[in-house]
C-alpha cells in the first residue's frame, strides 16, 4: 500500500489546473466518493491488523496532501482571475463623484468677472475686525444703531475687537494701503446679530467696490452700475436708484433693476416691478480724509451688495438658509456651471 500511495502523491503533485474544470476533476479523481482516495480507506480495511498501523498513518498523511493540493489549486485560479479582470481593460471604470461650486462662490466670480472688465481687481481683508475699520473710519457716529449689541458680535465682550458687518472694512484697508487712483472689489464674509429665518442669516456674503479718482462723479457711478446690471442680468435690463442714507457715502441711494416680468407684475418683485439688489453712493469726504486722502483733489464712489441675494434673485432660490445647510442635493444642481 506504501507504493501505491506514493505513486498517487506523485502523480498528484504534477497536477496542473488552468480552469475551474480542470480543478473539479482533479476532486473527482482523488477526492470523490468513488475517488482514488475512498477506494484505498475501503482497501484499509482488507488490510491484516499488523500493517494497519503504518498503513493508517501513510494514508492520513495522503489525505491532508490531497486536500491541502485540492485548495492550492483553487486559489491559485481564483488570483489568475482577479489579475486577470484588473488587466481587462473593456471593463467600466470605478465610478468617482466630482464636487461643484458652491452657488455663492459661481455668483462672486461671475461678478469678479465683470467689474474685471472695468479695470477692478480683487481686495481681501480680516473677517475679525477692530471698531476703527467696520465703523469709526467709516464716519459711523459714536452712538450708531449698527454698533449695538443686537447687530454686531463682539469677541470677548472686547467692544473693540468684532466680526465685521459689512465688506466696507476693507475699503478702509485699502484706502490706508494704497495712493488712488483706487478700483478695488472686496467680496467676503460678514456677520450679523441677526435672527435665522428664511429671509436673514447671521452670516452671509458681500461684494464691495470702491473707485476714487480725480473727478469720479455720480454719473461713473450710475453707469458702472447700469454695466454691471446689464451684464449680469440681461441687456434689457433697467436700474433706477431711490435716495437713501449711509454714514460713509454722500449722496447715497439703493439701486433696484427692472424684473423679468417687465413690470407686469410677479410674485418675485411682490407686484413692484423692481427688485432692490444694492446700496451706493459717493465716497464722503470724511472718509477720505479719515484715511489720509485729499478729499478736494480726489473724489470716489462705492457700492455694495449681499451675494446671497443676487444669487436667490437669479437661481429663484426662496429661503437663504439653503446655502449654508450643506446639502449635496441642492450643490449638485451647480455642477455644470464652472
Ligand atoms: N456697507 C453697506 C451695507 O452693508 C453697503 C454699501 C456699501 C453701501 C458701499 C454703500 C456703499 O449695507
Amino acid at each position: 500500500m506504501n507504493d501505491k500511495i506514493n505513486l498517487i502523491i506523485n502523480e498528484a503533485s504534477l497536477f496542473e489546473a488552468k480552469t475551474a474544470e480542470d480543478a473539479e476533476s482533479f476532486r473527482l479523481k482523488f477526492l470523490s466518493k468513488k475517488g482514488i482516495l475512498n477506494q484505498l480507506f475501503e482497501d484499509f480495511k482488507q488490510l491484516p491488523n499488523d500493517q494497519k498501523k503504518t498503513a493508517g498513518v501513510k494514508l492520513n498523511e495522503l489525505k491532508e496532501f490531497l486536500n491541502t493540493k485540492y485548495n492550492d489549486l483553487k486559489s491559485n485560479l481564483s488570483e489568475q482571475t482577479d489579475s486577470a479582470s484588473k488587466n481587462d481593460l473593456s471593463l467600466p471604470g470605478d465610478p468617482f463623484t466630482l464636487g461643484s461650486r458652491h452657488p455663492i462662490s459661481l455668483v462672486r466670480n461671475e461678478i469678479n468677472e465683470i467689474f474685471g472688465k472695468l479695470g477692478f481687481t480683487v481686495s481681501d481683508g480680516p473677517e475679525i475686525e477692530d471698531d476703527w475699520h467696520v465703523f469709526g473710519a467709516l464716519n459711523f457716529p459714536p452712538e450708531h444703531p449698527a454698533r449695538d449689541m443686537q447687530d454686531t458680535f463682539f469677541i470677548e465682550k472686547n467692544p473693540d475687537i468684532l466680526l465685521r458687518t459689512h465688506t466696507s472694512s476693507v475699503q478702509v484697508r485699502v484706502m490706508e494701503k494704497t495712493k488712488p487712483p483706487i478700483r478695488m472689489l472686496m467680496p467676503g464674509r460678514v456677520f450679523r446679530n441677526e435672527a435665522i429665518s428664511a429671509r436673514s442669516h447671521c452670516f452671509f456674503h458681500q461684494i464691495e467696490g470702491l473707485y476714487i479718482d480725480k473727478n469720479v462723479s455720480f454719473a461713473d457711478l450710475k453707469q458702472t452700475l447700469l454695466f454691471f446690471a446689464q451684464e449680469y442680468f440681461g441687456s434689457e435690463t433697467k436700474i433706477r436708484l431711490r435716495p437713501s442714507y449711509f454714514p460713509f457715502t454722500e449722496p447715497s441711494a439703493e439701486m433696484d433693476i427692472s424684473c423679468s416680468c417687465k413690470g407686469k407684475g410677479c410674485n418675485l418683485c411682490k407686484y413692484t416691478g423692481w427688485l432692490e439688489i444694492l446700496g451706493c453712493g459717493m465716497v464722503d469726504p470724511n472718509v477720505l480724509e479719515n484715511n489720509g486722502i485729499d478729499s478736494k483733489v480726489y473724489s470716489g464712489f462705492a457700492f455694495g451688495m449681499g451675494i446671497e441675494r443676487i444669487a436667490l434673485l437669479k437661481y429663484q432660490i426662496k429661503d437663504i438658509r439653503i446655502y449654508s445647510e450643506n446639502d449635496v442635493r441642492f450643490l449638485k444642481q451647480f455642477s455644470s456651471e464652472i
